[in-house]
């Protein structure tokens, strides 16, 4: 039968269509200049759908087909690419010819076809440590892909030394040791309440790893990272077997239970960890953590709830208080769930966070963005975590900007000085843009034109030309 994704909910036209396409464009159209020391690939996953999903009201974008893109820039050239990533899941769909796999994370809603196979979607995250390039999704093990072909080389669980079942999107790169702290929840199977830690060194190998109990079943979608210490939020988005049983995606908000924070040693083991409590809060993604004496301090876009506006917050953990209960405080108004550091400063002192933000007294053209122009982040914000000060560059009136990656000026650059960028979607011209800005001035540089509409991203790394094998020669015509 004929694919069809008409009448779907979750896709209508424009920016909501599914793309399905793979392509290459060599030399980009440019608008402006790009700076000459831009040099190395600029990656990205987003939730692309080989096949329409389940049309219920279950309908989840998170649970489309991992699809990379890579932006290749080089002498003030851009050079794009984008692949699926080759799962086992999209393989045997595309074999089958439909979608075979059903609601988010609820196996219990697949096609019979699907029984034992992978689940893995590797649609969240990429990772670039040790020389390999990882496509990462926090239900299954890694994949591994080509830096410069995009081509999806298989799943990769280090050389068999992965001991759990699970692989979260967000490791932790240690820039000052090359390290890689990663972890897993359910970790032991769907619905198991072990979480796998692992230190793995700059040379690929697994060197520590240790294992622990999450507090209830919720989302941990992403760690923290001191020099001293590890922070393991646990938020109350929460799973059971009768949702599963119910045919429910995996997760649901229940503000019944505490937001529960495991903080241990880098070098600890399980009985070392604390858990420290407060409010219910939704939160998925952190910029960092300090340790000063026996109090960790982290920073991080933060709700109340799923209604609430979310907030650069900070949160503090004194270690050496009895006192269980974290503290929180206001840091600076950001509307986006998306922000993110200068990574060379992941488990280091710091001070600049970069973060989307929709600013609803700037203008917007409704005509043109539809329903978009509810909810579309029109800003990138550079925030002084110190001092409160915020810096904005806004995109435009018809644009929707996706996740702002920073790119520094060199290796000896210092924090935040360098470069943003990161893909929109361009009403106007119905087609999606790469921005680069001046991470300083927030200011515009240049805007990479492609001929066509990329889909909503999760998230996309930089990875410096230095660091990457030479690409293979390209060929220009
Ligand atoms: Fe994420």
């Amino acid at each position: 039968m004929a694919v069809s994704f008409a009448g779907h909910p979750l896709f209508g036209a424009g920016f909501s269509a599914p793309g399905r396409f793979e392509a290459d464009v060599f030399d980009c159209e440019v608008e402006g200049e790009l700076p000459p020391g831009l040099h190395g690939g600029f990656y990205r996953l987003q939730c692309d759908f080989a096949y329409p999903p389940p049309a219920n009201e279950w309908a989840s974008g998170f649970n489309g087909d991992g699809h990379v893109s890579r932006f290749w820039f080089e002498d003030g050239r851009a050079h794009y690419r984008g692949r699926y990533v080759r799962t086992e899941r999209l393989m045997a769909e595309r074999a089958a010819g439909r979608r075979l796999f059903g609601v988010y994370r609820n196996r219990l809603t697949d096609q019979p076809e699907a029984r034992g196979l992978n689940r893995s979607a590797a649609n969240t995250n990429l990772v670039w440590h040790a020389g390999r390039m990882l496509a990462l999704k926090e239900d299954a093990l890694p994949y591994e892909i080509d830096p410069h072909t995009l081509r999806t080389i298989g799943p990769y669980d280090y050389c068999g030394a992965l001991t759990g079942e699970t692989f979260s999107a967000h490791p932790k790169l240690d820039a000052e040791s090359g390290r890689m702290l990663a972890y897993g929840y359910q970790a032991r199977g769907e619905l198991t309440d072990d979480v796998v830690f692992y230190d793995i060194g700059p040379d690929g190998r697994i060197a520590r790893e240790l294992w622990l109990k999450a507090p209830y079943p919720g989302i941990m979608h992403d760690i923290a990272v001191s020099e001293r210490h590890v922070l393991l939020p646990v938020v109350p988005m929460t799973t059971s077997r009768e949702r599963l049983e119910a045919g429910e995606p995996m997760w649901a908000w229940d503000d019944r239970l505490p937001t529960m924070v495991g903080v241990f040693p880098r070098d600890g083991d399980a009985s070392d960890v604390r858990w420290f409590q407060g409010p219910a809060r939704l939160t998925l993604h952190f910029l960092n953590a300090v340790s000063e004496g026996d109090v960790v301090r982290m920073e991080l876009p933060v709700s109340d709830g799923p209604r609430a506006p979310s907030q650069i917050r900070r949160w503090s953990f004194d270690l050496g208080s009895k006192d269980d209960r974290f503290g929180e405080e206001l840091v600076a108004a950001s509307s986006s769930p998306l922000a993110r550091i200068d990574d060379r400063c992941l488990g280091h002192p710091y001070r600049t966070a970069f973060a989307g933000h929709r600013d609803p007294d700037r203008p917007m053209r409704a005509d043109l963005m539809g329903r978009a122009a509810g909810f579309a982040a029109n800003c990138w914000q550079r925030i002084d975590l110190r001092a409160g000060d915020v810096r904005t560059f806004f995109a435009g009136e018809a644009v929707s900007l996706q996740e702002g990656c920073f790119v520094p000026r060199g290796a000896n650059a210092p924090e935040g000085d360098g470069w943003l960028v990161g893909v929109a979607s361009n009403y106007e011209r119905q087609a999606s843009d790469l921005i680069v800005a001046d991470a300083e001035r927030m200011e515009r540089l240049a805007t990479v034109r492609l001929p066509f509409r990329l889909r909503s991203g999760t998230h996309g790394i930089w990875v410096g030309a230095e660091d990457l094998p030479s690409p293979p020669q390209e060929p220009a015509a």
